[in-house]
Parts: C-alpha cells; sequence; structure tokens
C-alpha cells in the first residue's frame, strides 16, 4: 500500500487525477503535524483486485450505441402517429398509469433496453437487495429500506436476522408515544399538551419528511387528523432557519425531535443545542426529557446529549439516510401531526411499490421502465437533466427530495468496483410544480435545451373548487396544463404551420419549436397517503434500477465528505482568531483573503452568554 500525502485547501490538479482500473483510493483524514490546528487528508491508494468488468463492454450496450443513428432519424410527431407503439407504452398498476409514449424511442430500443437489463444482472441485483445481501460494498451494508414497509409477517434478513420485528417494535414505540403525545397524556415540563413539533435534521433526515409533510398537508383525510397541530422542520445551521422556525412558538407547548442517523452532522447537533437552550432558558434543564426526543442509529450519542435512551426511536445501519423516510425518521414526526394510521396508510402504499417492483416483469414494472428510460435520456441519448414537473401543489417538495435520492445515490464516477467510467451516469434533477414552472423555466425546455421531463398528475384533487360560470373547475384547468405540455414538447411547431398561420417572416425563426422533446406521464388516482407512499417508493427503486444498470454504488455517499474535512479547518481557524486574534494562516491565497476580511467585519468573540434569535 501507497500514502500519498496532500493538503486540501492546496490540492494540486494532478492530485485529483482518477485511478488507473487496477487501484482504489481512500482519504483518510489525520492531524498535520506541520500545522497543529488543521489536520490534513491522506489519500490512500490501495492495489485490490477490482474487477474490471464495465457495462459499456456488453453487446446490448453496443447495440443500443448503434441505436442511437437510428432513434435519431426520427421524430416524436411521427411516432406519436404509431397507435400499437403508443399503446404498448402505456402501462398501468393498481391505478397508476404510466404513459412513455413520448420518450425517444421505438419498441425495438425497449427489447434492447432490457437485454442491457439483462446483462447488467438487474434481476440479480434486485434479488440481492431484497435478500438483504451488503450490496453497499463500500460500507460493507445490506440495503432493506423495503422492510421499513414491510407487513409484520414478512421475513426479510440481514446477516441472517429477520429485522422486521425490530421495525414493527419501532412502529408500535411510535404508535404508543404519538398517540400519548397527541391525546394530551404526554404533556410538557409545565403539565399542557405539547401542540407543535420541531423535527431537526438535514439532508436525508429532513427532505423525504418534509415531502411527506408537504404532501398530507391538504389531504382532507391526513388535515383533520392534524387539526390544532403544527409540525415544523429545522435543517439549515443557518441561524436564521432557527428564528423564523422558532417564531411563534411557545417551549411550553413544543416538543423536539432531534433526526439523525449518526447523531454527529454538524448543523443537526449545532441546532439541537441551540434548541435545548431555547428549552431549558425558559423552562429550566429538567424539562429537556419532557420536551426532546430522538430519531438515530447512534443510541449512546443520543443518550450522551441528554436525551433520556426511553424516548429515543432507532433505526439501522442498514436504511441509507436518503432511503429513511419509511423508518422513524418519517414517522415519528409524521405520526406526531397526523396519527400514525395515516403514515401507516402511507407505508403500506410504499410497501405496494416494493412487491409490485419484486415481481412484476420488466415490460410492466414502472420502476424498471423509468430507471431504464432514463439511463437511455442520460447515456445514450447525451441528456443530462431531468425535470420532475408535479402538476399538484402537494407535491412541491418532491424534487427537492428525489434530487438528494438521485444525485446522492448515481452522482458517481466510478463502478462499484472502483473502475472510472468511460460513459456519464448519474442526472441533473430539479423541478417545480406546474403550473408554477410553466413561468419560469419552461422557455428553456421547449426551445433551448433538450430535458427529459416527468410529467405526475393525479386524477382527483385533494381540494377541489368548481365556480359557478367557469368553463372548467380548478383542477380541470391546472390538469388541461399537464395534458398539453407533453404535446407542445413532443410535436413542437414548424416553420410551415407559422407561415400558415401569417406569422411574419422575421418572427418565424423566434415561434418555431423543434419539438421532439421526451417526455413521460404519470398519473395517478389521488394523492392520498397511499398515493404518496406508492410515488416514493417508485422513485427509489428508479433511482436503484438507473445505479444497478450503470454498474454504480447507489447506497453510499463519500462525495459530500471532503467538504465537511475542509470546513472542520476554517472552524477552527475563526474559533482561533475571534478568542486568541491569530492571523489566518496555512489556507491558500483566496481563502485568507476572504476570511480575513470575513473577521474584520465581524470581529469579537462568541458572546459568554448566550444569545438567541429576537424574532
Ligand atoms: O449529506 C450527507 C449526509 O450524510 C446524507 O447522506 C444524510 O442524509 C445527511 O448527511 C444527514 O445525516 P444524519 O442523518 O447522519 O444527520
Amino acid at each position: 500500500m501507497d500514502a500519498v500525502r496532500f493538503d486540501p485547501i492546496r490540492l494540486q490538479p494532478g492530485h485529483l487525477s482518477r485511478p488507473r482500473s487496477h487501484e482504489r483510493w481512500r482519504c483518510e483524514y489525520t492531524e498535520s503535524t506541520s500545522y497543529p490546528e488543521r489536520g490534513s487528508c491522506v489519500l490512500v491508494e490501495e492495489t485490490v483486485m477490482a474487477s474490471t468488468a464495465l457495462i459499456c463492454d456488453t453487446e446490448p450496450w453496443k447495440d443500443l450505441k448503434e441505436h442511437i443513428n437510428v432513434i435519431e432519424k426520427t421524430h416524436l410527431r411521427d411516432l406519436m402517429n404509431d397507435v400499437d407503439r403508443c399503446q404498448s407504452m402505456m402501462v398501468e398498476f393498481d391505478g397508476i398509469i404510466l404513459d412513455y409514449s413520448r420518450q425517444r424511442a421505438h419498441l425495438d430500443t425497449m427489447e434492447k433496453l432490457f437485454k442491457l437489463a439483462e446483462a447488467a444482472d438487474l434481476r440479480k441485483k434486485i434479488d440481492s437487495m431484497y435478500n438483504g445481501e451488503h450490496i453497499n460494498s463500500t460500507e460493507n451494508r445490506s440495503v432493506l429500506h423495503i422492510a421499513l414497509r414491510a407487513p409484520r409477517d414478512k421475513v426479510i434478513c440481514s446477516d441472517g436476522k429477520n429485522v422486521v420485528p425490530d421495525v414493527w417494535d419501532v412502529l408500535d414505540k411510535i404508535k404508543d408515544f404519538s398517540d400519548r403525545v397527541r391525546s394530551g397524556s404526554w404533556v410538557g415540563a409545565t403539565g399542557k399538551a405539547l401542540k407543535d413539533v420541531v423535527a431537526i435534521g438535514i439532508g436525508g433526515s429532513f427532505l423525504g419528511p418534509l415531502f411527506v409533510h408537504t404532501a398530507l398537508q391538504t389531504d382532507p383525510e391526513a388535515a383533520d387528523c392534524a387539526n390544532g397541530r403544527q409540525l415544523r422542520f429545522l435543517a439549515n445551521v443557518d441561524p436564521v432557519d432557527v428564528a423564523r422556525n422558532l417564531k411563534g412558538l411557545n417551549p411550553e407547548t413544543t416538543l423536539v425531535v432531534v433526526v439523525s442517523k449518526t447523531f454527529t452532522t454538524a448543523e443537526t447537533m449545532l441546532n439541537a443545542r441551540t434548541m435545548r437552550e431555547w428549552i431549558s432558558t425558559t423552562l429550566g434543564a429538567q424539562a429537556v426529557a419532557k420536551h426532546m426526543v430522538a430519531v438515530s442509529t447512534n443510541l449512546t450519542l443520543v443518550e450522551k446529549f441528554g436525551i433520556d435512551p426511553a424516548n429515543a426511536f432507532a433505526f439501522w445501519d442498514w436504511v441509507g439516510g436518503r432511503y429513511s423516510v419509511c423508518s422513524a425518521v418519517g414517522v415519528l414526526p409524521l405520526s406526531l401531526q397526523y396519527g400514525f394510521p395515516i403514515v401507516e396508510k402511507f407505508l403500506k402504499g410504499a410497501s405496494n411499490i416494493d412487491n409490485h417492483f419484486y415481481s412484476t416483469s420488466f415490460e410492466r414494472n414502472l420502476p424498471v421502465l423509468l430507471g431504464l428510460l432514463s439511463v437511455w435520456n442520460v447515456t445514450f441519448l447525451g441528456y443530462p437533466a431531468r425535470a420532475i414537473l408535479p402538476y399538484a401543489q402537494a407535491l412541491e417538495k418532491f424534487a427537492p427530495h428525489i434530487q438528494q435520492v438521485s444525485m446522492e445515490s448515481n452522482g458517481k464516477g466510478v463502478s462499484i468496483d472502483g473502475v472510472p467510467l468511460p460513459y456519464e451516469a448519474g442526472e441533473i434533477d430539479f423541478g417545480e410544480p406546474g403550473t408554477n414552472g410553466q413561468h419560469s423555466f419552461y422557455q428553456l425546455i421547449h426551445q433551448g435545451r433538450v430535458i427529459p421531463c416527468d410529467f405526475i398528475g393525479s386524477i382527483k384533487s385533494q381540494q377541489p373548487i368548481y365556480l359557478k360560470g367557469e368553463v372548467v373547475s380548478n383542477h380541470d384547468e391546472l390538469m388541461s396544463n399537464f395534458f398539453a405540455q407533453p404535446d407542445a414538447l413532443a410535436y413542437g411547431k414548424s416553420p410551415e404551420q407559422l407561415l400558415h398561420e401569417n406569422v411574419p417572416d422575421h418572427l418565424i425563426p423566434h415561434k418555431t419549436f423543434s419539438g421532439n422533446r421526451p417526455s413521460l406521464s404519470l398519473l395517478l388516482p389521488s394523492l392520498d397517503a397511499y398515493n404518496v407512499g406508492q410515488l416514493l417508493a417508485i422513485y427509489e427503486h428508479r433511482i436503484a434500477v438507473e445505479g444497478f444498470i450503470w454498474g454504480i454504488n447507489s447506497f453510499d455517499q463519500w462525495g459530500v465528505e471532503l467538504g465537511k474535512v475542509l470546513a472542520t479547518q476554517v472552524r477552527k481557524q475563526l474559533h482561533l482568531s475571534r478568542t486568541e486574534g491569530g492571523p489566518v494562516q496555512g489556507f491558500n491565497f483566496s481563502t485568507t483573503t476572504l476570511l480575513t476580511k470575513y473577521l474584520e467585519v465581524e470581529p469579537g468573540n462568541p458572546s459568554d452568554s448566550n444569545e438567541l434569535p429576537r424574532l
């Protein structure tokens, strides 16, 4: 084994070169001897017996590469005329309709993609996931979020142990606790019922629960159950997020849920200490036991923090942060807000898709079809982004959640065996609910870049409005756009059509729409807790399918580490300069200059007494 030491703040381009296929590199953080106040990264090169087999070396891959030429000669305008093709590209499962006829694909393309799935051992990889094998090989862990929503009698094993009873022990504990809080039998330190919940967490310990909460807020059944209660999320370490979340809250009636898989995430822990201070300043230190609970895999650190282990809700290392919304991470705050029965419906929806994904042939399997089409768009057709466009305000936070699930999972540059990928993997996800997005970035997707779009709609509105005298209901108005936009993208508008409409010559280039822009439509029956669970699981599994085809590890996230290490160096410098007035040292010119300016304008030490937001 050979080790190369480098200063992370003075990285030279040469240090970042990709490993050769027989090498693996590991970044280790160690204390620095030259700068005792700072550490350094050691890039350790290990020679390993990595498999160099890549999916791009298989025949189905090469076949698809050649097939691009065929597809490039087609236009969606013509493909959409083939009714048999369109019929074959419409799949229905449990009331959910997927229409992928507006993808730049023939039936032949699909056959070739199924062959690619075979070459990538997709079936075997799905089975390995469901069998609890350690498919997250760099962290040596199983990937079993499916167990979080499995029925009580299901057997799902990790390391030879059925994990489903443990899952249900925690679910039962959540049900009991949330029932007590909601009924007022668990009260705060001054005897008042706890009506408001602040869930502290970031990334996977925040985005999924926020998405589900936002989706349920206007579901009539869920909304009824949440009457008089508030659920807020504190994620950002920016003190402004604390100020905004505390506004209007009374510590006497507030329960804080600290959510962190590791219980070490800097942002979450500082926010947790801030909230602990907020409670104990007003109610006394003993109140913390009544007003703070935790969700974590690290129960030792929970106890060290001062939260009673009896009020800690466990999950397990076989649940990835971004796949944890169905664990206590999401189930506890959501049950406190909506009651356990609503959350159980959500879990049942996700479980329904888990079964569908596991047992349905690839030709009719929603996550598999979606995953294969994403690979086709990203890697073969060269469209790196995907727009997630729910025509449902309730799904406002769906795209931000999927951004993490997708980009943290598949934003990788090497295969699962550590071999640099000679093709692009991962995709750039972004989105906004329709119709808001139409008035924001749709110009670009109609006439600028080609961005494959996911249109998501629901047949029934959560909150229908009908106005006498209006042509259509408000939901129909919304859905008119859901149905129109995919055709506008696919068909476009030709110069001939514009001429026919007497458009002046000089405007024709500006008013021409090239069309041939791919999209798919997902139509859900409604947006109740069950459907929301289904939608979540469809995307989780779709993203896994993409990773399985690309041959990467979709379940680790080493890419988030380096920035955290560098922030540690800066934090130490800020502390030193603020407490001892020491000069900024050991950083490059740019960082030194900015840090010096920052310290000049905001001088002084952290105050001896606590300062909390004044809003
Ligand atoms: O952003 C990196 C990450 O590790 C995510 O994967 C995770 O969801 C998030 O931080 C929060 O981590 P934790 O739940 O351990 O606080």
